[in-house]
């Protein structure tokens, strides 16, 4: 607290992200991040890159980078707008593409950085509930009367609970509102969802949001775009060009464009992460657990004879992490990032312990 801070700083309620212990030899399982190392092309394009060219700055239009996404998903450079991480990416996004004078609506449980964004730009919100079951409901989010959203946003699969919106449903949403964007954040999608990428051409509404952050390996790096109709990534262009130019180095251009060019590695790594996470479902079920259907890199699961809290700490006991909210609804729920095979397993085995 400071004299000096702006009313804005004053009102901010900022984001938490999920701690990065500097302890080894910790089953890390709270971030959601891959269990595998990036591809060893996208790692030999930045050594490359590690060079005298540094002195220069990088391509502000990340041209290359626009190029090789555009070409491994059927799109055109200019439905493509590249940042720094997802996050940024969304928050342009909020700045430049909703009606700040109308709430946006997204769901009561789902990534807490949205209402973050909100409380930066000042933009009102609706939590929607989602079902008992925790999936949204396609028809809370078809208005009716004046109750109108100014935007929409959703991930999906959902944030923290990994449940998967079919396809055809993201359409009715996008579909019954021509007036209003409709962001739908994809972070985990490629773990078993099928993208709404291929819709874009069809409405001019949707933004479509993806990160190498999870199933590209690239957290570290800070990597996310958007595909849209041109004139949303105009819009989001201005933004960035009125924040900063150049949001992208050179080595992260230079590992992203190669990471793009290994279909195959990052193809395959997604497999073991989905077949790693089939195994340790059925293993939690067997202890008991109550685990939602994740089509994500993590799973949801809680336990009817045991307390969420309890369990995630006696888990640190055993140095490992896992994801805890204390929140309305899921505070007895663990969000569990799908990690290596002997992650999982040392998971498991401390899990079997715990509940016995
Ligand atoms: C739903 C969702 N969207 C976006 C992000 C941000 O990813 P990044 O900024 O690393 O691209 C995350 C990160 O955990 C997420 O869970």
């Amino acid at each position: 607290m400071s004299r000096y801070w702006s009313a804005v700083v004053h009102g901010l309620t900022p984001y938490v992200p999920g701690e990065q212990p500097k302890i080894d030899n910790l089953v890390k399982l709270n971030t959601n991040e891959h269990p595998y190392g990036p591809s060893p092309r996208a790692l030999d394009a930045m050594r490359n890159a590690t060079n005298d060219s540094l002195r220069l700055y990088p391509d502000p239009n990340a041209d290359a980078l626009k190029q090789a996404l555009a070409q491994r998903y059927g799109l055109q450079a200019n439905q493509i707008f590249v940042g720094n991480g997802s996050d940024e990416v969304l928050a342009h996004a909020f700045m430049a593409l909703l009606k700040h004078d109308q709430a946006l609506w997204f769901p009561d449980i789902t990534y807490s950085f949205y209402p973050v964004y909100c409380g930066l730009y000042g933009i009102a919100h609706k939590a929607v509930p989602l079902a008992e079951d925790f999936a949204i409901r396609v028809e809370d989010y078809l208005p009716t009367g004046d109750d109108r959203p100014g935007a929409i946003i959703f991930p999906n699969p959902n944030a923290p609970t990994g449940r998967l919106l079919p396809l055809a449903d993201v359409e009715r949403i996008v579909a019954g509102n021509p007036d209003t964007v409709v962001l739908v954040d994809e972070a985990y999608v490629d773990f078993g969802g099928e993208s709404a990428m291929g819709m874009v051409n069809r409405y001019p509404n949707l933004l479509v949001v993806h990160t190498f952050s999870k199933s590209r390996s690239l957290a570290g790096l800070r990597v996310g775009f958007a595909v849209g109709h041109p004139a949303l990534i105009e819009g989001l262009e201005r933004v960035k060009n009125s924040f900063n130019s150049y949001p992208l180095g050179r080595l992260a251009l230079a590992g992203a464009v190669a990471s793009v060019e290994d279909d195959a590695y990052f193809l395959d790594n997604c497999r073991k992460v989905v077949a790693t996470r089939e195994r340790l479902v059925s293993d939690m079920e067997a202890l008991g657990f109550e685990v939602l259907p994740s089509a994500a890199n993590f799973i949801f699961a809680c336990h009817p004879g045991h307390d969420g809290a309890a369990l995630t700490a006696a888990l640190r006991q055993r140095a490992i992490i896992v994801r805890h909210f204390k929140q309305a609804r899921i505070d007895q729920f663990l969000r569990i990032t799908v990690g290596t095979d002997a992650q999982c397993e040392a998971l498991v085995g401390a899990l079997r312990e715990i509940v016995g």
